[in-house]
């Protein structure tokens, strides 16, 4: 895994965006897999304006709560359409965000699982981490091998979400997650601090699932200072940045 150490929330955004800008300079039509949570919103808004053209991108989502209809406030879809998707003129038929609102929600699984399949795979998956180190809805002793199914959220999760959250889920496995070609977790403010270190830093192990980033060849993890406070080799991943051969990255 690559960490990347960066002043500010800004700067971590801006440094995001240069990676999604390489991808579309090589890839006119990518498939783009999106995290809900406050931490990409700086992201998102700066995709929002960057004028790139998304109509030829397919997107995918990590996770979605069950039982909320997808205009709910607290549904997942409405958020990544109010704050990303919509006016970004990517058509309907190129967005496929998981429906928690189904009956079925195994058969939504597999339905899911194999539309990533006929996509050909996600280039480029973006990642929040949660307090507790998980990674889409996948909380500590999910399988490192994982698909996508329906899962219970964590207590820690919930009292991050607020009262009336959904106690249910349904979210891409960690294994699911593995196979996107690059990864593109963000990690801001002190209270993420300890999961960052857990994950870069601590044993690769299901009760962390965003350690199972050290198992991906093309991961990166930007962080900025406050979320970086607690890594042992903050100062090494600062003298990678500074001079990187960025030609090609
Ligand atoms: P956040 O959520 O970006 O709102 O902190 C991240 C997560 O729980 O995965």
């Amino acid at each position: 895994m690559e960490v990347i150490i960066r002043p500010d929330a800004d700067a971590v955004a801006a440094t995001a965006m240069d990676f999604v800008g390489r991808l579309y300079a090589r890839k006119a039509d990518p498939v783009v897999g999106l995290a809900t949570g406050k931490t990409p919103l700086k992201l998102y808004a700066l995709m929002r304006a960057s004028g790139l053209d998304f109509s030829r991108t397919r997107f995918f989502n990590l996770d979605e709560l069950v039982g909320l209809g997808a205009a709910d406030p607290k549904s997942f879809r409405r958020f990544l359409r109010d704050n990303l998707l919509d006016g970004l003129g990517a058509p309907d038929g190129n967005i496929r965000l998981l429906d928690g609102s189904l009956q079925d929600l195994e058969a939504e699984a597999e339905a899911y699982e194999a539309a990533l399949k006929a996509a050909g795979g996600i280039d480029l998956q973006v990642l929040g981490l949660g307090r507790n180190g998980h990674i889409g809805f996948n909380e500590p002793g999910s399988s490192l091998g994982s698909r996508t199914r329906p899962k219970t959220l964590d207590r820690d999760t919930l009292a991050d979400y607020g009262e009336g959250t959904p106690r249910f889920s349904i979210t891409m496995g960690i294994g699911t997650i593995l196979e996107a070609r690059s990864l593109l977790m963000l990690a801001t403010g002190e209270a993420k601090a300890e999961a960052v270190r857990r994950i870069a830093e601590g044993p690769l192990t299901s009760e962390t699932p965003g350690s199972a980033l050290q198992l991906h060849p093309r991961a990166r993890l930007i962080v900025d200072e406050a979320a970086a406070a607690r890594l042992a080799r903050g100062d090494y991943w600062r003298w990678v940045w500074q001079n990187k051969w960025r030609v090609g990255q």
